[in-house]
C-alpha cells in the first residue's frame, strides 16, 4: 500500500512537470519586419485562455510548451507553430497529450501557415495592406523614440471586400483579452465596425498596422430610432496605454451623434475598464456643455444636464449623472468643509439605492421569515457592514474620478 501510494506520488509528480500554464504558453506576436519573428521583446501574452483551455488555464502533456500565434501587423495573415522540449506520449505514460492543435484550430480560421518562409512572404504582401472602410477621424502621437506617429480610425462592414475574412482573424484576439469574450455573428447586417491603424514607414513605403477595433450592434428602437450597442472592444496590448481606447470611443460616439436617428449610446456588459474609459471621453465631451458649468454643478444634478447630454451628445441619463458627479469634483474645493460634506453626500446618495434596497427588503423580511431564517439574512445586510461597504464604494469612485480629472488637465 505505501509502495503504491509512493509510487503514485512519483507519478503524479511527473506529470505534474508536463503541465504549462497557457497563458505563459501562448505567444503573440504583430510583426512588422522579418527580424521580428525572432525579436522575444516584440512577444506578448494573453489575459485569459480558459475559453481556449478551460478553467484552470493549464495544457497538459508538454513541458517548454509554445504555442506560437505570430500575426503580420497589417493584414493579420497568421504563423502557427507549437513547440515544446517533450511530450508525454501514450506508449510510456500512458497518458494522452492535450491537442493543442485542435483546440487553436477551433479559434483561428483557415488560410494560416505554419511555415516561416511562407510567413515570411505574406509580410512582403502586407505593404499592400489598406484599410477598410471609411476614414472617421486621425490623430498624432508623440512617441520617445519613433516621434510623431499617426494614427487613423475607420468605419467598416462586411460589404468592404476583404473584411470578413480579415475580422475573422482579427476576433481571435478576444478569445486572449476579454474574460467572457464571443465571436459575432457578422452576417447580421446591424454591426458596425470600427478600426484603428497605425501608419508606419517600411523601405520608404507607407504601411498600416491593425491597432485595435469596436463593434457595435444597431438596435431597432419604436418607432424610428436606433440604439448603438458597443458589443467588444479591444486596443491590441503593444497598444495599450497610449491613448487609443479614448480616441477610438470618441471617434465612434462623435459618428454616431451625427446620426438623427440614433436615440443613445449604450454598452453590453460593460468592463470595469470600459466604464473608466466611457466616463473618460464622456467628461471630455460634457465639460463645455453650459448646463455642466461650474456653478451650476454645485447646485446639483438637474434635468438640464439631462436634456443636453442626451440631445446634444446622445448620453443617457445614468451616463450623464457620473459625469455630473466627475465636473462636480473638480468643482469643489474639498477644504473648503461645507463644499466637501455636500459632496460626499450627492455621491453617496446615489451608491446609497441600492442599500436602500436591501434595508426594504430586510423590513418585508423581518415580517414573514422564523427567527433562524432572519439571523442567516441579518448577516448579509447588517448595517455596519453596509456602512464600510458604501464608505469603500465612495472612495474608490473618488479615486476614479481623480485620474480622470488629471488625465483631463494633462490633455488640457
Ligand atoms: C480597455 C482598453 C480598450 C483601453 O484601451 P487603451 O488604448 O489602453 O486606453 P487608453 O490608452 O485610452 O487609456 C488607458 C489608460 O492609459 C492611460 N494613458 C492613456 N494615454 C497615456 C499616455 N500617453 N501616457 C500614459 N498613460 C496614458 C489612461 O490614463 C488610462 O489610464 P486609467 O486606466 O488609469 O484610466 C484596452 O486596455 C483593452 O483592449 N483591454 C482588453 C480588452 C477590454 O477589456 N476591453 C473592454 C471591454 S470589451
Amino acid at each position: 500500500m505505501a509502495l503504491n501510494q509512493s509510487g503514485l506520488n512519483d507519478m503524479e509528480k511527473k506529470l505534474a512537470e508536463y503541465k504549462c500554464d497557457t497563458n505563459e504558453a501562448v505567444c503573440l506576436k504583430l510583426v512588422r519586419f522579418p527580424e521580428d519573428i525572432e525579436d522575444d521583446s516584440t512577444t506578448f501574452h494573453p489575459e485569459y485562455s480558459h475559453q481556449t483551455f478551460g478553467d484552470d488555464e493549464v495544457a497538459f502533456g508538454y513541458k517548454g510548451l509554445q504555442i506560437q500565434l505570430y500575426y503580420t501587423a497589417g493584414n493579420l495573415s497568421t504563423l502557427f507553430k507549437v513547440k515544446y522540449s517533450s511530450k508525454v506520449t501514450e506508449k510510456f505514460d500512458c497518458v494522452e497529450a492535450d491537442d493543442i492543435e485542435a483546440k487553436i484550430r477551433e479559434i483561428i480560421p483557415a488560410g494560416f501557415t505554419c511555415n516561416v518562409d511562407d510567413f515570411n512572404s505574406f509580410l512582403e504582401k502586407d505593404a499592400n495592406f489598406k484599410p477598410f472602410g471609411t476614414l472617421l477621424h486621425a490623430y498624432t502621437v508623440h512617441n520617445e523614440e519613433a516621434g510623431e506617429l499617426t494614427y487613423q480610425i475607420y468605419k467598416a462592414d462586411m460589404t468592404c471586400p476583404g473584411f470578413q475574412e480579415y475580422h475573422e482573424r482579427l476576433q481571435t484576439f478576444l478569445m486572449w483579452l476579454i474574460e467572457t469574450a464571443s465571436f459575432i455573428d457578422a452576417d447580421d447586417d446591424h454591426w458596425d465596425f470600427f478600426l484603428v491603424f497605425e501608419k508606419y514607414n517600411k523601405d520608404g513605403e507607407t504601411l498600416y498596422a491593425t491597432v485595435g477595433y469596436m463593434t457595435v450592434y444597431n438596435y431597432y428602437v419604436y418607432p424610428d430610432k436606433t440604439r448603438p450597442r458597443v458589443s467588444q472592444m479591444i486596443v491590441l496590448p503593444p497598444f495599450q496605454g497610449e491613448g487609443h481606447g479614448a480616441q477610438l470611443l470618441e471617434a465612434v460616439h462623435r459618428f454616431y451623434c451625427s446620426l438623427p436617428k440614433v436615440q443613445d449610446i449604450t454598452a453590453e456588459d460593460p468592463s470595469e475598464n470600459y466604464v473608466k474609459l466611457r466616463d473618460y471621453v464622456l467628461t471630455k465631451l460634457c465639460q463645455s456643455l453650459p448646463s455642466f458649468a461650474s456653478e451650476k454643478l454645485l447646485l446639483g444634478f438637474s434635468d438640464d444636464m439631462v436634456k443636453e447630454a442626451r440631445d446634444k451628445l446622445k448620453i443617457n441619463k445614468k451616463h450623464a449623472r457620473r459625469v455630473y458627479e466627475i465636473l462636480r469634483l473638480r468643482a469643489t474645493d474639498m477644504s473648503n468643509e461645507d463644499q466637501a460634506r455636500d459632496y460626499r453626500l450627492e455621491v453617496k446618495k446615489r451608491l446609497f439605492g441600492p442599500y436602500r434596497k436591501n434595508q426594504r427588503e430586510l423590513e418585508k423580511m423581518k415580517k414573514c421569515l422564523r427567527p433562524e431564517e432572519l439571523v442567516s439574512h441579518m448577516g448579509q445586510m447588517d448595517t455596519q457592514v453596509q456602512h464600510e461597504e458604501l464608505e469603500k464604494s465612495y472612495q474608490e469612485a473618488v479615486g476614479d474620478y481623480r485620474r480622470i480629472i488629471e488625465r483631463l488637465a494633462s490633455q488640457a
